[in-house]
Parts: C-alpha cells; sequence; structure tokens
C-alpha cells in the first residue's frame, strides 16, 4: 500500500536497424508478470477502467499510439499520458484507474503479476473509498 504510481524506462536497445525495448524483474519492474493482455481497437471516446484492484501489480506501455491513464488513491491523482513505447506506467495495488482519449491505432501493453482474478477488482467507488480507509486504519 504505501508504494506509488511512477513512470517506467524501457531498457532501449538502438541500432540502426531499430529499437528493442526490455522489461525485466528486478530492473524495471518489482514483480513477475504471470499475465499479459492487450487493449487494442479502441475507440477514441471509450473510457476504460473504473476500477481498482486489491493485491494486482500492473505495468503499462502503449506500445503504439497513446492514452491517457489517471489515478487516485482516493486522496491524492496522477494523471499521464503514455505516448512512447519505451515508458510505461507502474500501477501498484489500490489505485483507482480511469483510462481514456485514445489516439488511433494504440496498443495498450499490460504486465499483470497474477492471473485474471474478479474477486481481485473494486469496481464500485463507495466499496473502494471504504477499502481504502479500512486499509489505512490497519496500518496505524
Ligand atoms: P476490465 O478489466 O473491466 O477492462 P478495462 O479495465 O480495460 O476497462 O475487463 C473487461 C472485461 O474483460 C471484464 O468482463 C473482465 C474481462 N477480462 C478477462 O476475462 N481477463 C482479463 O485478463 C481482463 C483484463 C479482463
Amino acid at each position: 500500500m504505501n508504494q506509488v504510481p511512477k513512470l517506467i524506462q524501457a531498457k532501449t536497445i538502438r541500432d540502426t536497424r531499430g529499437a528493442i525495448g526490455v522489461v525485466e524483474t528486478g530492473s524495471e519492474i518489482d514483480f513477475v508478470p504471470k499475465r499479459i493482455y492487450y487493449l487494442f481497437d479502441l475507440h477514441a471516446r471509450s473510457e476504460r477502467g473504473a476500477h481498482a484492484h486489491r493485491r494486482l501489480f500492473q505495468a503499462m506501455f502503449a506500445l503504439s499510439g497513446s492514452c491517457e491513464i489517471r489515478l487516485t488513491d482516493g486522496d491524492n491523482e496522477w494523471a499521464f499520458r503514455l505516448d512512447s513505447p519505451d515508458i510505461g506506467l507502474s500501477v501498484p495495488p489500490g489505485y483507482w484507474r480511469s483510462l481514456g482519449s485514445f489516439a488511433g491505432g494504440t496498443v495498450l501493453l499490460v504486465l499483470a503479476s497474477d492471473a485474471y482474478d474478479e474477486h481481485d477488482y473494486i469496481r464500485n467507488w463507495e466499496d473502494f473509498v471504504a477499502w481504502r480507509a479500512q486499509q489505512y486504519r490497519s496500518i496505524l
């Protein structure tokens, strides 16, 4: 719970042929990805997310295109625009996220620390605020 969202610089290996972006556990991310998924065919005006995760760690990269990711812990807010394949966003557990403003052709890659589990989602804002308050009380 004490981890905060932050931008990640992928290791980039560039030569005359092009570039390779590398994300490794222990370097760019501190979890072992168990699931990889990606968002594509995104409509410019669609809004995604509107949930938080209880335990899941994620790292997101706009491999092409761009999008906006807004995060909140209920008190503080962060806003990021991912628009380069070598810059990602690390999202620890406990952050409500909203994704939108997708450029045409955007592909958003997500590395996740665990398999899909609907029980890990908090999809109701009031439930999220109550869960956050309870987490906060438990560390006092
Ligand atoms: P959701 O995570 O709510 O999408 P987003 O945050 O991008 O708006 O997922 C949408 C649907 O897809 C929901 O019914 C759950 C399902 N889903 C899976 O079955 N497996 C997965 O790995 C993911 C990410 C979603």
